[in-house]
Order: structure tokens, then sequence, then C-alpha cells
């Protein structure tokens, strides 16, 4: 096959002797950027016909050109395609390729442009599909969420703080707090495409080019929003990566905390939920076993998501402009969070709605917590005692409590009045786990009432 000869290298007219073979193995990057290929491509197509427009091609060039750009994306995707890492990256690959098959014409595709902004554009058509599908797997998350809330509107559960229960909540009220996380993900990622979706080409090597270039056009036909201002900036930053990579750290982070509590919830000693069995696995020695591997892995995978955040921040921290052969190290990180990222919402949304709230253990654990303290308390100040004074009163009556083994709401009105005269038989709505929640009822409360209507809102927002 011709596209297994002729390596040889575009740039190499000045070279007199070969690349030593451990140099070229250290400074390919076609093993990993191969996958820009389709986008790689569509800007290719874009550049010719914006050449042809402004005569730099004749017709009869660019349809040449047009089609063997077609029949190299579909030979890589039948897997018929020789990739050779003397040629570097991925645009060589595919514009040695091109001129092999279709002569004269492919050698003029790389007027006025340079791989440097060739690939800063490659990197950010790529980007931009990715952006769409990732806002895409967290919608899905979030649908699960607020369906999954949705059936657990009045589970009683304990909400903490400091680990230690705190004040009762619902499981759906806790469930839309993970939503929330979710959603504002969704918004950085709608944010950052903003910002991605600028053209660089045109920008050539550095400082532009002296053709008679048209980016408005290219950029129209690549669906850019926008072009960029500056040629030096264009080649360089990778700034929209690194908001990328920001983005998707913290969608990581939501995912690893959300997974912690999962993992938390599904030990024999909370028994709060049960995790599907088809998302756990067994130990090899202990056949008690079912362990919570996906949101642990999810939890540790976060680790590398938030590295590759600061490998892109160090690789850009002291270059120079304008173009620097450091940026070619942004790939691998990226991808690697490319893949991370959507590989755990993907499981994540298949697995949220399998989870099953064990409400009874919840109420259970909430009822022994003294959550409704709190609610004593604020009965107290109703009643006219000074908030300190009511703490201390409760202070006592859980003292109280926990010696004689028994809920606030289990003991007798007698033995209340023991720590203020104040209280009377209409406490007990008050220290009710139902009436502590029924009570937080205004925007953002755990009140039925409200998270029914905090769902409605987050449902509109899919
Ligand atoms: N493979 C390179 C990268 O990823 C493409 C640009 C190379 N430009 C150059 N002048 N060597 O950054």
């Amino acid at each position: 096959m011709s596209d297994q000869q002729d390596d040889k290298k575009l740039w190499g007219g000045r070279f007199a002797e070969q690349t030593d073979t451990l140099v070229e193995a250290f400074s390919e990057s076609v093993s990993f950027d191969k996958r820009l290929y389709a986008h790689d491509i569509k800007g290719s197509m874009a550049h010719a016909r914006m050449l042809a427009s402004v005569g730099i091609l004749t017709e009869d060039e660019l349809e040449s050109i047009l089609t063997g750009l077609d029949n190299i994306r579909l030979d890589i995707e039948r897997g018929d395609f020789f990739w050779s890492s003397e040629l570097e990256d991925v645009h060589m690959n595919i514009e040695a390729r091109l001129t092999d098959r279709i002569g004269e014409a492919g050698k003029k595709l790389h007027t006025g442009r340079s791989r440097n902004d060739q690939v800063a554009t490659d990197i950010r058509l790529y980007l931009r599909d990715i952006i769409d599908d990732t806002i895409g797997l967290l919608k899905q998350c979030r649908h699960a969420l607020i369906d999954l809330a949705e059936t657990n509107v009045d589970t009683i559960m304990p909400g903490f703080t400091h680990m230690q229960a705190a004040q009762p909540v619902t499981f759906g009220h806790h469930l839309l707090a993970w939503h929330e996380m979710l959603f504002r993900d969704t918004e950085r990622m709608v944010d950052c495409r903003w910002r991605v979706n600028v053209m660089p080409l045109g920008s050539a090597a550095l400082a532009g080019t002296s053709y008679p270039i048209d980016r408005n056009m290219t950029a129209e036909l690549l669906g850019f929003d926008t072009i960029t201002e500056n040629s030096l900036d264009a080649v360089s930053d990778r700034d929209f990566a690194i908001e990328f990579l920001s983005a998707s750290a913290l969608i990581m982070t939501h995912l690893s905390r959300m997974s912690e509590e999962l993992v938390l919830w599904a030990s024999p000693q909370f028994n709060f939920i049960e995790l599907p069995d088809s998302y756990c696995t067994g130990s090899s020695i202990m056949p008690q076993k079912k362990n919570p591997d996906v949101p642990e892995l999810i939890r540790g995978k976060s680790g590398r998501v938030t590295g590759n955040l600061v490998s892109l921040l160090t690789i850009m921290k002291s270059q120079p402009l304008a173009y620097n052969r450091d940026n070619q190290e942004d790939k691998e990180p990226l991808f690697d969070s490319i893949d991370t990222v959507k590989i755990c919402l993907e499981l994540f949304a298949g697995m949220v709605p399998l989870i099953r709230a064990n409400a009874k253990n919840m109420r259970e654990a909430a009822f022994r917590g003294y959550s409704t303290a709190t609610d004593l308390a604020d009965y107290l100040v109703r009643k006219g005692v000074a908030f300190r004074d009511a703490h201390e009163i409760v202070g006592k009556s859980v003292a109280y409590g926990i010696e004689n083994n028994k809920d606030l709401s289990e003991c007798s009105l007698d033995e209340l009045r023991q720590f203020s005269s104040q209280i009377d038989d209409d406490v007990f709505a008050v220290l009710t786990l139902e009436g502590s929640i029924a009570a937080r009822n205004h925007i953002g409360g755990t009140a039925p009432e409200q998270v029914r209507a905090a769902i409605e809102r987050a449902r509109t927002k899919l």
C-alpha cells in the first residue's frame, strides 16, 4: 500500500540528517492526537473552501481536495489508515496521505495556515462537541436525581453537620442538593463553550498570513461564533482548555462527594440505601460482602481529573508567546479528563435510578439523633424565652433524654417541664420529625411542599 511508504518529513527541506529515532519517538503525538482526525479534516475542508473562494485554489483543486479528505476520513473510520509516527502528528499524517493520493493539489492545502493555528482550531472544534455531550450527560444525571427526589419527597433522614445528625431533612431535599451542584456544573460548561467556540484559523504560525484569506467565511463554515482577535494569543494560549478542565474537575469533585455519601449510606452501619447489585462487586474471600465499587472508583478517579487541570496550568504558566511545543502536552491530560468524566457521568446516570432508600432506617436514625432539639429551642423562643436560654434548656433536656434513653418526643410533659415551665402540651407537634420538617417551609427549605416546588423548578431547567 502506498500509504505505508514514503513517510518523508513535510518540513524536511532544510535538513541534511535524519531525525534521531529516540527523538522521533519522544516528539510524536500521532499516537494520541489521531483522535482529532474528524475535526482536523472538517477544519481542512472549510479552509480549502475558503481558499477556493478567494482564488487561491481552483474549483478542480478544491474538488479533489474535498474528495481526497472525505476518502481519508472513510478509511480512518474503517480502520484502514496507516498512522505513521515518522509523520509526527495527525495533521501531517492526513496531509501527507492527501498528497500521496491526489498529487499537486494536496500540496496546496496548507497555504495560508500553519499547524499552530490548525491544532488550536482542531482542539476547539473537538472540545465544542465534547462540551455538548457533557451537557447532555449532566442533564441525564440531573433527570435521574430529580426523579429519585420525587419518590422521596416525604422520606425523612437525618441531615448532618460534622458528620453528626443535626436536623431532620428529607431524602428528596438531599438529592436536590446534589442536583444543584450538577446544575451549576452544566452552567459552567455552557459558559466555557463561549470561549471555546472562537476560531484561531488564519493566525498561521504566529503573525497571520500574507494571503488574502477570509477568516469570517471559514468561521461560518465551521460554526464558530466569532474569530480570535490576536494571532500571537490565538496560537499560544490554551486557557479555554484549562477552563474546560476546571469545570471537569468540579464535576468530578461533586460526583466524588456524592459517591462518598453513597458509600457511607450503603454500609451495613448506616443501611440508608440499597445500591443495585449490577453496580457492586463481591469479595473473593468474604462471601457476605457487597462492595460499592462504582461510587468508590468515581471518588478515586476525581484525583486524576484534578491532576490533569494542574498539568495544563503548569504546562501553560511559563510559556512565552507564541506557540511552543510544550503545548503538545495539553492533549493527553485533556483527553484523559474527557474520557473519565464521560464514563463517570454515564455510570452515575445509570446507577441513580436503581438506588432504593431504606426509609425505615433513615427515619430511625433521625429519630435517635435528637434531631428536633433545635425545634424545641425555636418553640421556647416563640414562647418568649431568649435563644441562649432556650439553648441551655434544650441542652439539659437532651442530656436527660440520653441518660434515660428516650427521644425528646418520648418524654412526658412533666419530664420536659422540669427544664422550663414555658413548655406546654403543644410542644409535641414540634418535636416530631414530620413537624420539624414541615416547619421549614420557605424556598430552599426541606418542607415536602417546598421540595415539590423545587422539583418543578428543577425540571423546567432541564
Ligand atoms: N503536534 C503539535 C501540537 O500538538 C502540532 C503543532 C506543531 N507545530 C509545530 N510548529 N511543531 O502542538
